[in-house]
């Protein structure tokens, strides 16, 4: 099968095979953006369990409060994720990039910052931050780094329609995607060419008002010619669509955009793939091979196969399969199907997420009360 073949992303690292375990949130992080023995155990079994690469949960850029969420914010943390490539490159021969992320500020008051509120300054100093941030990455030994474009966060929202700034970083698209163009700029100086950058973007938003894949085209292709070395394609997770809950911050996974970053059962298999593979398609065709990532609902080696096969996307990430049995690539690629404990997309962890509880599979549950993941 192709998707157990070794695979270098963008001729700069090869990885054992075509998966890619995304970021989930662990909520194993201390409450001041360190790590935890037990967050460093849970990358370790990712890793173990066979996936390429795995990137992690999001990294904050930024010094701010963010419940239990990885920091990249500053020096200080440098020897916290040194201890986490150390043992993952000891005991895994997986590869492991953070995700970092800036967010914008949002309250159990109902008040939500938005990027039409942001000051010249707050947008001026943003891309040092992610800068810095993958600066320090790759001191902590990390693989590479993944910018967070998708989902909720600060620069998927200069990206989008809902940006309504009047200054050079707002209205039209291509002023839209100043602050990230100045954020690859930045960070590809910081972390140098050999370095892999990768990026995570929304193919479309499925929010009424936001971007649709005609922008997700035109984005990636921006990203493409900036020399990014994967992009993946993520979806939807807008605050626009969220349903508010009375004395708790607007959850951006509640309304139907939500759904479509983490599909449930009831969404059909593959349901983002065709954004990729519009995305690949338009960016090939353009002339750049940077290799594209899917993600979504993608429950099986088979169908996870049939995806590369029609050339719909060039790596294919397992989320929640991989959580609920992080041995999920070994045990397919054994032949040992059967012994795979099953993601059935109930969405229980991205409840405990939302919650801010750790992040387990709720299948992991035993009747003595114990919790812990299937055996290797
Ligand atoms: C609990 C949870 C936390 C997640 N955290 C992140 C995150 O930090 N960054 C991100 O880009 N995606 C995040 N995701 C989205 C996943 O990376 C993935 O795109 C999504 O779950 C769909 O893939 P799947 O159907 O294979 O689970 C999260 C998903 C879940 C369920």
């Amino acid at each position: 099968m192709k998707l157990f073949e070794p695979f270098t992303i963008n001729s700069k690292l090869t990885v054992n095979n075509h998966i890619m375990m995304p970021p989930v949130v662990t909520r194993l992080a201390t409450t001041k953006g360190e790590v935890t023995d037990e967050l460093i155990d849970r990358y370790v079994l990712y890793g173990q369990g066979g996936a390429g690469i795995v990137v992690t949960e999001a990294v904050s850029v930024k010094r701010q409060k963010s419940g239990q969420l990885l920091r990249l914010s500053e020096d200080a943390f440098i020897p916290g994720m040194q201890q986490l490539t150390e043992r993952f490159h000891g005991e895994t021969d997986s590869r492991i990039a953070p995700q970092i992320i800036h967010f914008l500020k949002i309250a159990r008051s109902g008040y939500r910052q938005t990027v039409n509120d942001l000051t010249l300054e707050e947008i001026q100093e943003i891309p040092e931050l992610f800068a810095r941030a993958a600066e320090r990455a790759r001191i902590a030994g990390f693989d590479g780094v993944e910018l967070h474009y998708a989902h909720a966060y600060t620069i998927a929202y200069m990206l989008s329609r809902y940006n309504h700034r009047k200054d050079e970083y707002g209205g039209s698209l291509k002023k839209r995607l100043l602050l990230a163009e100045q954020v690859v700029e930045a960070t590809r100086k910081a972390v140098g060419d050999d370095f892999l950058l990768g990026v995570r973007m929304n193919g479309d938003e499925f929010a009424l008002g936001g971007n649709s894949l005609i922008q997700g085209k035109a984005i990636a292709l921006r990203l493409a010619e900036l020399g990014l070395d994967y992009i993946s394609v993520s979806a939807g997770g807008k605050f626009e669509d969220a349903i508010p809950v009375e004395g708790e911050a607007l959850d951006p996974y509640t309304g139907y955009s939500g759904h479509r970053s983490m599909p449930p059962k009831w969404m059909p298999e593959k349901v983002n793939v065709y954004l990729a593979a519009e995305i690949k398609r338009t960016i090939n065709k353009a002339g750049f091979n940077t290799p594209v990532i899917t993600a979504g609902r993608i429950p099986t080696a088979e169908v996870a196969e049939n995806v590369l096969q029609n050339g719909e996307a060039d790596m294919v990430a397992i989320a929640r399969p991989i959580l609920a049995d992080p041995y999920w690539p070994k045990k397919y690629q054994e032949g040992r199907e059967n012994e795979i404990l099953k993601c059935i997309y109930c969405n229980k962890c991205r409840e405990a997420e939302g919650a801010f509880e750790e992040v387990t599979c709720f299948q992991w549950n035993r009747k003595d009360g114990s919790t812990s993941p299937p055996n290797p």
